[in-house]
């Protein structure tokens, strides 16, 4: 198989869009001004769907029916284990799904149809069952006090009507990680999925309400960033948003949260993560790990490991592995098994990321491998590999969210530490090596949130995951990702014959 010949036409049926409209309180509605956008095939640039493009009247709506349902509803007040079998019924239906969920983010989002199917669809249900399963065993603390007449304890209790904003680069996947924890605190929500793929949100809110949330509990309102998005920033009774995307947004909700209500602010932003191989590791291996980390999803995924590292001596070695293994990387139709990435969301991240290529030429970094666009048609490009970057160039600095991977040389482990942490951002690291001196000193000494040795992409629903530095503020996954929709309330009273009475 060629690099970057397609395998031909898709052979799979493509879904019907049966849910174009925004969820709210229960209901699919159009959007108050009727206004519609185009959701967009990257494989071709032709129209899926047109989708209703929510704005502030619309997210004013569906914050109103979140309030209500958080403030009188049963949702918050129900007990964890009713709420865990009401989120199971939604993981079920989610599984009876799959293929169509796969499906709509493969139009939608040019992703990789069988990976949805095995990986992405099945996670998100997962997420959904993880967090069931934590519903009711969450609580607070008995404290000792300093004060001996004085008893005190701690709540926990759900935040309050939470904005999820979600981005395109894994629409399920991001959808069940906020949705499912914030459901499981007790916490009502309006969720904004990216404008490139609103589509498996919208099923999601179908499915949702056959699983029997009350009404009002999950909103989903389509529409675009600096519309719909900035309304759920800046909004007075939102009391918490969780936001998965651009550094520049996060600084943008930040700022929409200090002028508003002080909401809380989750952030999982973006990365430029590092990726060390070391002389002891196995060449082969490493080249794979190394190539999956940095292209898998077409590059566009915030951990990806783009900045590789290779210590001097497997140095030759490595690159020629990586080279070989990049021609025979297959990019081609999401609905094509065969290949290994589909084309890129959309015109503008393409077109983005051919930039930082044409960059990264002028630069003077060496072009090994790729570096075009394929076809005339989508928004296909070859796995690119670039050799002698510099940290200097804007190619190392900044996140290029594309298959584009830059490949560095290193003597002494010292040097490998300070380069993985020459960046501003923190998410994710990998490390290829046999030493356990050389595997802990590493990952104790890199500043990111995750570290994967001899593996990439080792995600777990309870492993927790998020950035340092300007790669985010908050963890998701795991049990941490719980108290980013709960708040602590204590509580304290005087015993009998105490001088506090
Ligand atoms: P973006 O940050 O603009 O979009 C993410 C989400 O934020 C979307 O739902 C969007 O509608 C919303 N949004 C945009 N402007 C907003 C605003 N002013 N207020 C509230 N919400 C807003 O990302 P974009 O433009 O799609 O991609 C640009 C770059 O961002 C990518 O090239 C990549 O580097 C990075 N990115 C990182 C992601 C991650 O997983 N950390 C995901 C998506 C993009
Ligand atoms: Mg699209």
């Amino acid at each position: 198989m060629e690099n970057g010949k397609s395998n031909g036409a898709a052979t799979m049926k493509l879904p019907e869009i049966k849910f174009t409209k925004l969820f709210i309180n229960g209901q699919f509605v159009d959007a108050t001004s009727e206004k519609t956008f185009e959701s967009i095939d990257p494989r071709n640039g032709e129209v899926i769907a047109k989708v209703a493009a929510g704005d502030k009247e619309d997210v004013d709506l569906a914050v109103n029916a979140a309030r209500h349902a958080f403030d009188h509803g049963p949702w918050p007040r129900m007990s964890g284990f009713m709420r865990a079998k009401i989120i199971n019924k939604f993981a079920d239906l989610i599984e009876q799904n799959i293929e169509e969920l796969a499906a709509l983010d493969a139009v939608d989002g040019g992703k990789m149809f069988h990976i949805g199917k095995l990986s992405d669809i099945p996670s998100a249900a997962g997420h959904f069952r993880y967090y069931a399963g934590a519903a009711d065993k969450f609580h607070g603390e008995t404290l000792k006090m300093t004060k001996p007449s004085m008893f005190g304890y701690t709540l926990k209790e759900p935040i309050g009507v939470v904005g999820h904003i979600i981005p395109w680069n894994f629409p399920s996947i991001m959808f069940a990680m906020k949705v499912a924890p914030a459901l499981a605190a007790g916490c009502t929500m309006v969720v904004k999925p990216a404008e490139q793929t609103p589509l498996s949100a919208l099923f999601f809110a179908h499915l949702s309400k056959e699983a029997g949330f009350p009404d009002g509990v999950i909103n989903v309102v389509t529409g675009f960033g600096s519309t719909a998005g900035a309304a759920i920033a800046s909004h007075m009774d939102i009391d918490k948003v969780s936001f998965t995307g651009s550094t520049d947004v996060g600084r943008k909700i930040m700022q929409a949260a200090a002028t508003s209500n002080l909401k809380k602010i989750s952030l999982e932003l973006g990365g430029k993560s590092p990726f060390l191989i070391f002389d002891d590791a196995d060449a082969d291996k490493a080249a794979h790990l190394a190539l999956i980390g940095c292209f898998h999803n077409k590059g566009e995924i915030c951990v990806a490991g783009s900045r590789v590292f290779v210590q001097e001596g497997i140095y030759d070695k490595v690159v020629n592995k990586l080279v070989e293994k990049a021609k025979n990387w297959n990019v081609g139709d999401p609905f094509d098994s065969t290949c290994q990435h589909g084309p890129q969301v959309d015109k503008k991240q393409f077109e983005k990321i051919l930039s930082y290529i044409e960059h990264g030429k002028n630069e003077g970094a060496t072009l090994l491998t790729g570096g075009k666009a394929i076809g005339d048609k989508g928004y296909f490009i070859e796995p690119t590999i670039f050799a002698d970057v510099t940290e200097d160039m804007k190619i190392y600095k900044e996140e290029i969210f594309g298959p584009v991977m830059c490949l560095m040389k290193f003597k002494t482990i010292e040097e490998g530490i300070k380069c993985a942490n020459n960046t501003k951002y923190g998410l994710a690291a990998g490390i290829v090596s046999q030493n356990i001196d050389v595997i802990n000193t590493v990952s104790r000494s890199i500043k990111a949130g995750v570290i994967w040795v001899n593996c990439y992409f080792a995600f777990d629903l309870d492993s927790p995951y998020g950035g340092y530095k300007a790669s985010g503020n908050c963890r998701e996954s795991g049990m941490d990702a719980l108290d980013n929709y709960l708040q602590v309330k204590a509580i304290a009273m005087p015993l009998l014959n105490s001088p506090w009475q």
